[in-house]
């Protein structure tokens, strides 16, 4: 079989969040059972590194139509890990100083879906399916099902984040979109066009990056107002939970750290204290670790961080925070390790390599989530032996099991309501694991057997392809 992903973000070439990790994994790891042939489709953005961009190829050249003008487009390709790499180019839509936030976002992607559709019309590439990801790639799903570009080509979407829609005016789908106006009942939702509502419209199947995800969606709370439309598509709507690249994220190869590690604890430990001294913190192996690594924004569940956090911090912790995000949830990390210097380091911002150090140096990892598709973060945090603390919903839900002390099953701690105290709750108890070196023996040597690779969920791709 051969599939084209169209994707707006990919490891290791553009990221702004887990989207990117699993474009950039999974094609990987389904090209390596020699069950297809995916290739990715991506727009070339002005962040592309000068080491990749002095491999790409250029495959052709043709104008693009975006309602009544032509827009260039310049295809170029490389081929990375066994995958192949198809860039979109054109400078006005995708030069620009950042990948997203800008006015025009929704006609950059209804161009660069428009685009993908063009490609595969000139046949360098003929899929048999077009799997598109999340609102930018919505379009191209349901161009493909309106204008079959190859004959009998199917169509799957996935959603990674339904929060985030791809809204355009009405006016849009005169002024951007090249087709019949029959069609604009797919793209109409409650008064505006709503592309990531026209890629479930149009998709021959739809998933999500978890089951329990996949069933949230369908309900009033986390539904986003598309509830109607999943439930109206559920037949065709499964929940496959994310993996990630297990053999890149290895405590016992990682060069970031300081040392290397499979289940050692003493081991472990070593890095907990040179990043402590690398902090600043007062140095010390056995004082409780615990990390925070996010984007900044309320979906991850900060302001019950924001509510007990000091109260718990009062006890023998430290804290470690890496991430950046919305003013409100920076500043109120500044204002604590500013308050707690020896107990509590901030860092505004993302590093890879540093990340890494922090995920080996802690002893718990907190992802309280309001909503949470997937989550990698949590399943990186299980690689590196850093026990979760999570709330049950979706992936988290569906990755981290809850520990029982008494019958010695499961892997980290987790809570069900969105509520500060639970949170609270569950930092307490696992302190108290923590200072209980038989529990705290047991639950590693759970996490040590979790198996967080792609194996199970790239099968579960392959039946659906
Ligand atoms: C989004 C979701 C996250 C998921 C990721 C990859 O970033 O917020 O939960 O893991 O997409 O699917």
């Amino acid at each position: 079989k051969k599939i084209l992903y169209v994707a707006s973000e990919c490891t290791p070439f553009f990221k702004s969040g887990g989207l990117a990790d699993v474009i950039g994994s999974l094609p990987q790891y389904l090209n390596k059972t020699k069950k297809c042939d995916v290739r990715v489709i991506l727009p070339l953005y002005k962040q592309l590194k000068e080491e990749y961009r002095a491999q790409l190829k250029e495959v052709m050249i043709y104008d693009t139509q975006v309602g009544w003008r032509e827009q260039y487009t310049g295809i170029y390709e490389m081929e990375y890990n066994g995958v192949h790499y198809y860039f979109v180019d054109n400078e006005y839509y995708f030069n620009r100083e950042s990948l997203y936030g800008y006015i025009d976002d929704g006609e950059r992607f209804i161009y660069f879906s428009s685009a993908v559709i063009e490609f595969i019309y000139r046949g360098d590439f003929k899929p048999d399916v077009l799997h598109g990801h999340d609102w930018q790639a919505a379009t191209a799903v349901a161009l493909c099902n309106i204008k079959k570009p190859v004959e009998g080509i199917r169509t799957i979407f996935t959603i990674h984040n339904i929060l985030y829609q791809g809204w355009l005016m009405h006016s849009a789908f005169e002024e951007l979109l090249n087709i019949d106006r029959i069609h604009f009942a797919g793209f109409e939702w409650e008064g505006m066009l709503n592309l990531m509502k026209a890629g479930i419209f149009h998709a021959d199947k739809i998933t999500t990056v978890s089951p329990t995800y996949a069933e949230e969606i369908k309900s009033d709370y986390y539904g986003e107002g598309l509830q109607w439309m999943l439930q109206l598509r559920s037949p065709d709507l499964i929940g496959i939970v994310n993996g990630i690249d297990v053999d890149d994220y290895n405590p016992m190869k990682d060069s970031n750290l300081q040392v290397n590690y499979k289940t050692s604890i003493p081991k472990k430990r070593e890095n907990k204290k040179s990043l402590q001294q690398e902090l600043g913190l007062s140095v010390d192996s056995n004082v409780p670790m615990f990390s925070i690594i996010t984007r900044m924004v309320e979906q991850k569940g900060l302001h019950l961080v924001m509510a007990v956090l000091e109260e718990f911090i009062q006890q023998n912790v430290q804290i470690v925070v890496l991430g950046n995000g919305l003013y409100e949830f920076e500043s109120y990390f500044n204002y604590l390790a500013n308050k707690y210097p020896d107990k509590v380091h901030v860092t505004i911002g993302f590093n890879e390599g540093f990340s890494r150090k922090i995920y080996a140096a802690s002893d718990f990892f907190i992802m309280p989530s309001l909503f949470e598709p997937c989550g990698l973060s949590q399943l990186i945090a299980l690689q590196y032996k850093a026990i979760p603390i999570v709330r049950e919903t979706g992936g988290l839900k569906d990755t981290v099991v809850p520990f029982d002390i008494y019958n010695g099953v499961g892997t980290g701690f987790t809570f069900v309501n969105y509520n500060a105290h639970e949170l609270l709750d569950k930092l307490n108890e696992a302190l108290r694991v923590y200072h209980n070196t038989e529990s705290y023996k047991v639950l590693i040597k759970n996490i040590s057997k979790a198996n967080n690779s792609w194996a199970k969920s790239a099968n579960q791709y392959l039946e659906i392809y």
